[in-house]
């Protein structure tokens, strides 16, 4: 079995397409493989990662301490977020944002989101020439997630940066510490953060990052580096993510002429469809969890301090829980898929990851009927991470 697999997110072909060496992973149990010093469980079997991602009292999100001349000493130092947290400290920071991320609270943002898409399509008909990635799946996510934390739109392009550059760095080994470049960026964007945080804190308004302080100076549950480091997983997750959504759902219409007619023909399907763009070929690959001690899991024996890869994307082409998972197919039901994670760390984002998605697409469909690819030969170039799934580039035809 051990042979059989191939797995290197650093080799070109692999991230290009990384399905088809998802294959022999979802014949077995999980595969132990080492790197160097390091020890990973590859989890890919549908049942396997939704057990996994249950099971966080053996499967940790911590991340373990670094050898000591890699700790890093900046702004964030010490700081935990929720995402790399477990309970009973992942149970008090989530709540304290959970309120902000209901379906009702996301429902509000609607009209503004439609404002924000409309505003961007109508650049894309004035130029006559439309790159799904430039003009809307980048902007629109960190356009709004910028106005949620009260963020004026001048710094857009700043924060794409910041978001882009940390993101860039999740090819490293997980657990190895940041590169020079990432600590440079986060430092700047600790700085931002640390100025915006007094000013909320003697001004409030109505946004996340005033309620977080809010929550902050009441409660006292948030070191000022956690309250830092939270603002910026929600910059980060909320952004390249649901970007890589718009992008690579758009990638599986494009070249599925007979899915993208049928969605056409009954724009009433699109909420299912989002679900299959999320299941075939979510933005988020795989996510990380530490053994602190041996664990089971589907039929493997994990050792302690190993790195197990949860992979969602290979669970959601599980052939034992989906019939046909390489077909991309717009009205598939049921469609259990994991693309947002399965249990605590559940996509505190999905409701607005799926308004968004939805917004654009129904903006998209509706501004453009004849909507297609501009070169149905075209071979996708992707961005740099495994992890993170996403298109460079995706030019499409308007006329
Ligand atoms: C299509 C878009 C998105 C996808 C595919 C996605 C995927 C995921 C996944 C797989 C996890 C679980 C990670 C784990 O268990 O280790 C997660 C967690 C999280 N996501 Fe998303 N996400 C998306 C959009 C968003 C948005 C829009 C936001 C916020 C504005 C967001 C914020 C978060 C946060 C804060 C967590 C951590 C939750 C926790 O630890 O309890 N995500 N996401």
């Amino acid at each position: 079995m051990a042979e059989e697999v191939h797995f290197n997110i650093w080799d070109p072909e692999f991230r290009a397409n990384p399905y088809p060496y998802y294959g022999p992973l979802l014949a077995g149990p999980p595969p132990i493989v080492t790197v160097g010093p390091m020890t990973f469980a590859l989890v890919a079997r549908y049942a396997d990662v939704t057990a996994g991602l249950r099971d966080h009292e053996h499967l940790s999100s911590v991340q373990p301490p670094p050898p000591p001349e890699q700790v890093y000493e900046g702004r964030f130092k010490g700081s935990r977020n929720m995402l790399g947290s477990d309970p009973p400290q992942h149970s008090r920071l989530r709540r304290l944002v959970s309120r902000d991320f209901t379906p009702r609270r996301i429902r509000e943002l609607e009209p503004r989101i439609r404002e924000i898409a409309k505003e961007l399509l109508d650049k894309v008909e004035a130029k006559g020439e439309f790159d799904v990635m430039a003009d809307l799946a980048n902007v629109l996510p960190v356009t709004v997630i910028a106005e949620m934390l009260g963020v004026p739109p001048e710094l857009n392009p700043r924060f794409k940066h910041w978001s882009d550059t940390i993101i860039g760095g999740d090819n490293n080994v997980p657990g190895s510490p940041p590169s020079p470049k990432i600590v440079r960026v986060i430092d700047e964007l600790g700085d931002y953060f640390t100025a915006e945080i007094e000013k909320r804190r003697a001004n409030p308004g109505p946004d996340l990052v005033s309620a977080l302080v809010a929550a902050h100076d009441e409660g006292e549950v948030m070191s000022e580096a956690d309250l830092l480091s939270f603002v910026t997983l929600l910059l980060v997750a909320g952004n390249e993510t649901t970007t890589n959504l718009i992008g690579n759902g758009m990638l599986a219409l494009g070249s599925n002429p007979d899915q993208f007619d049928a969605l056409k023909r009954n724009p009433a399907m699109l909420p299912r469809a989002i679900e299959e763009m999320l299941r075939y070929d979510g933005p988020v690959q795989s996510t990380v969890r530490f053994t602190t001690e041996a664990v089971q899991l589907g039929g493997t024996e994990i050792p302690a301090k190993a790195i197990a890869l949860m992979i969602v994307a290979a669970a959601n082409r599980d052939p034992a829980q989906f019939k046909d998972p390489e077909k991309f197919d717009v009205a598939r039901d049921p469609n259990e898929h994991v693309a947002f994670g399965e249990g605590i760390h559940f996509c505190i984002g999905a409701p607005l990851a799926r308004l968004e998605a939805r917004i654009a697409f129904e903006a998209m469909l509706a501004r453009f009927p004849r909507l297609r690819m501009k070169d149905p030969a075209m071979k996708p170039v992707y961005k740099g991470s495994y992890f993170l799934r996403g298109l460079e580039s995706l030019p499409l035809a308007i006329d």
